[in-house]
């Protein structure tokens, strides 16, 4: 069984693709109500941490800062291994405050919500042959994953864990750029939200300057926008962001 801490966005995708992989899921959260929402097949809502002792796995799916009011919370000893996604928090600190050694720490993404997450993880103090292949097999049910060292997940984190909102935020502008040409709201949705699961769906297997390539023919249009993205910098404006979210999750650890 596994007891979900924190029903949010990513503590309910994590329920939902547990319960449809046939896990036994509780979920707590401090909003009774939210966590209610999730009963169904194979999720229980639960009003405290009762059950918490009979877990075989605790995943805690709150925000970095309400980690401390969680371990205040939970006075019962919990002995099964205790998975964090929250970003930026280091193992060290989550064994300080849980007092327990157990502990795998990962970066999932979104994309598990809909079968298609990519997250990094480490761990402390399991016992590798049996309590790492039993993670292994839990983390494969509801993502793809990979493990990496410790101080790999920020940078993780700052591509992938961050990653399906700055593709967000490009669809949102040329959803903007679709307006400013004079479409009405429904057309400009449609026109970017089509382009972009084609474009997600074309990529598959091939460089993304062979991509860009093939829809780009010489002097025609799409040509002139990538020179004046190109002008504008995008590609470092990419990095420069990327890099300012891997500093956030850099500070949230030393906070
Ligand atoms: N969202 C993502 O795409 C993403 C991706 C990778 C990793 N993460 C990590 O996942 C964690 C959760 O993110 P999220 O986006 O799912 O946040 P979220 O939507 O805010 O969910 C967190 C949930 O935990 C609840 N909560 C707060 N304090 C609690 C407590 N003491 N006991 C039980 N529940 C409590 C929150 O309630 P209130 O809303 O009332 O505070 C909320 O329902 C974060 O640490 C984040 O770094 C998120």
């Amino acid at each position: 069984m596994i007891f979900i801490i924190g029903t949010g966005i990513m503590g309910s995708a994590i329920a939902k693709a547990l319960a449809k992989a046939g896990q036994k899921v509780l979920v707590y959260d401090k909003d009774f109500a939210k966590a209610r929402k999730l009963n169904g097949k194979n999720i229980i809502a639960q009003k405290d941490f009762t059950e918490l002792s009979k877990a075989d796995f605790v995943i805690l799916a709150v925000k970095p800062y309400h980690i401390a009011d969680v371990a205040g919370l939970v006075r019962i000893k919990i002995s099964a291994v205790l998975i964090s996604i929250a970003a930026g928090v280091k193992i060290q600190k989550l064994q300080k405050f849980f007092h327990h050694k157990k502990i795998v720490r990962m970066m999932p993404n979104l994309g598990l919500a809909v079968g298609q997450g990519i997250a990094g993880w480490t761990s402390s103090a399991l016992n590798n042959s049996r309590e790492k292949v039993a993670v292994k097999k839990l983390l494969n049910s509801f993502t793809e994953n990979f493990e990496v060292k410790e101080n790999q997940l920020d940078a993780i984190t700052a591509i992938s864990g961050s990653g399906p909102a700055y593709f967000f935020y490009f669809a949102e502008g040329l959803e903007k750029a679709a307006l400013n040409l004079g479409f009405d709201k429904p057309a400009a949705r449609k026109l970017v939200e089509k382009t972009f699961s084609a474009a997600a769906d074309l990529q598959k297997g091939k460089a993304y300057s062979e991509l860009i390539s093939q829809v780009a023919s010489k002097k025609g249009t799409t040509e002139h926008a990538i020179k004046s993205f190109g002008k504008s910098g995008l590609h470092q404006i990419i990095r420069q962001a990327a890099k300012s979210a891997f500093k956030r999750a850099q500070e949230i650890s030393n906070e």
